[in-house]
């Protein structure tokens, strides 16, 4: 326990400090041109009591098209078209990252995902961070990822044969494993202490990213200056956490990757990359944090979307049959799905689109920052205004999707562009040019996934002792990460040979 504690000076200090903080910033924002702000919610926003998306999108059903939180300069998005309008026909100015003191402490203000592109917009180092990433995830580099994606996708099928009710813990295995695997040559399994302390990293640098997580914190930013003991400074003490598990999880597989390299005993594409940047150590760097932005970015969004799929076809049955039925005419029961079989298979697909659109993994995308004042829709849009898409919402407009909370497959068979519309159209990616670097390999996990777990199994509501079904209650995680919580279920082989089919899949990977 710390010796000193907090005196009333030192209180009334901080009182005053936080007051003139308040005074000062809290004031409404002037319109420097003659249009106002889109409208919104009057005074001061604290964090609601509904889960942010959903709260976001009554105050659109209030407000309008563009919802403006004048005390913290921050527009949501709950339209799709709008977020085109903005996010990608004018990116040049909605292309920035909004980097908050909280990120700044915690230290994941530095993830790519997040940098800000001003100013480092063009120095050498953004440059080559950029370049690095669209170069190792690109669409036609893709296949390179293939092995890693069947053999730890067989590995998933493996695990749930042997041990169907810890689904949700393989699940995450595979979606950290290829990772691993594709980037580092490493097999990490679930028990690791590494993916133990991955997954600490994520939920802390998940924390740091949402708004409201630090309130006091992010209203007066002063208090980073004063000791984790003072009242309401607890988050030091986190970021101080969160700052060492990330450099933990950057170096570890780093380490390993580069020493099985020299050793002449494992090559990978992290350290053939570390070869090639001949000792410079700003490339150096940027390939370290090419690994660590991959996993963070990856481990949580692909864990989502599979589960919110297994979730999807319990409590949809018919949906699930209709998936199985074309899988038996397509590939047969002799072998699993590839991805060769991918455009043969168009209700599967769409099975897939319906996951993403449904259940997107990051319900608030990631804030753009724009980096110059603005007009649209006859409002002013000032400079430096965090802009944030409300994905969910988009996913569930009523005008472009019937019945928009079902889960309704049909509805990209029968769309017109059909089930196999362009990447760029599944807005769980997000926008522009800040889109989700890794969608081609998230694509194929994700859909890989889907298609070898319908093949080979039948998945329905789990049933108690005396052969009720458990109900599945349908909730999910309210951070910024969005997946089910935790849901009991039953997974069995479908077919007569589906154990041995996956056996034999997993030695052939070996
Ligand atoms: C189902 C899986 C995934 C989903 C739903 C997803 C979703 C997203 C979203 C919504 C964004 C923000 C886009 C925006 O700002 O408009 C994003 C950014 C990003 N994602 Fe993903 N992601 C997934 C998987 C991956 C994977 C597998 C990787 C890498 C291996 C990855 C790497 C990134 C990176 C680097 C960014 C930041 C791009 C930038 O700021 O320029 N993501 N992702």
């Amino acid at each position: 326990m710390p010796d000193a504690t907090p005196t009333l000076s030192l209180t009334l200090v901080a009182a005053i400090l936080a007051f003139s903080y308040f005074a000062l910033f809290s004031r409404p924002r002037k319109s420097p041109s003659a249009l106002s702000c889109p409208p919104g919610p009057n005074g001061l926003t604290s964090m609601p009591a509904l889960a942010p998306w959903v709260q976001f999108q009554k105050w659109g059903n209030e407000f309008g098209e563009l919802v403006y939180l004048q005390d913290r300069n921050i527009l949501i998005l709950n339209h799709s078209r709008v977020a085109i309008d903005l996010l990608e026909k004018r990116a040049r100015i909605y292309s920035d990252r909004r980097v908050t003191p909280v990120m700044d402490l915690f230290g994941t203000s530095t993830i790519l995902s997040l940098m800000a592109t001003i100013p480092q917009r063009y120095s050498p180092d953004w440059r080559f961070h950029r370049k690095l990433f669209q170069q190792t995830f690109r669409q036609a580099a893709v296949p390179y990822f293939f092995p890693a994606q069947y053999s730890k996708t067989h590995e998933l099928l493996n695990s749930l044969i042997t041990d169907p009710n810890n689904f949700m813990q393989h699940v995450m295995a595979l979606s950290q494993r290829v990772i691993y695997e594709s980037l580092y040559s490493l097999d990490i399994p679930a028990d690791h202490p590494l993916a133990k302390k991955s997954i600490t990293a994520m939920d802390a640098v998940g924390a740091s990213l949402v708004n409201g997580t630090f309130p006091l914190f992010e209203r007066f930013p002063f208090l980073r200056f004063m000791p984790a003991w003072f009242p309401g400074c607890g988050f030091k003490q986190q970021a101080i956490e969160c700052s060492a598990i990330l450099e933990e999880v950057n170096l570890i597989p780093f380490n390993i990757a580069v020493d099985n390299l020299k050793s002449g005993s494992r090559t990978s594409l992290i350290a053939e990359l570390v070869m090639k940047s001949e000792g410079n150590l700003a490339q150096i760097e940027a390939i370290q944090s090419m690994g660590l932005v991959s996993f963070i970015a990856a481990a949580d969004t692909t864990m989502s979307s599979i589960s919110s799929f297994l979730l999807c076809m319990c409590l949809y049955p018919d949906t699930q049959q209709k998936g199985q039925e074309e899988l038996d005419r397509v590939v047969g029961r002799d072998r699993l799905p590839t991805f060769e079989d991918r455009n043969s298979l168009p209700y599967v697909e769409a099975i897939y689109r319906e996951v993403m659109r449904l259940h997107p993994a990051v319900p608030l995308g990631v804030s753009h920052q724009s980096t110059e004042d603005d007009t649209y829709g006859g409002y002013h849009i000032p400079k430096g205004c965090e802009v944030i898409p409300n994905i969910w919402a988009m996913s569930r407009d009523p005008e472009l999707y019937h019945e928009p909370h079902e889960f309704i497959p049909e509805r990209f068979i029968e769309s017109e562009d059909g089930p196999f519309g362009s990447i760029n159209d599944i807005l769980a990616y997000g926008f522009g040019r800040r889109v989700c670097a890794g969608r081609h390999m998230a694509d194929n996990t994700v859909w890989l996934a889907i298609a070898s777990v319908l093949a080979t199994f039948a998945l329905g509501k789990a049933k108690d002792e005396n052969a009720n079904e458990i109900d599945i209650s349908n909730e999910f995680t309210e951070g910024f990460f969005r997946h089910p919580k935790p849901f009991q279920c039953s997974i069995v082989p479908r077919t007569p040979n589906a154990k041995d089919l996956i056996s034999a899949a997993t030695l052939a990977n070996e």
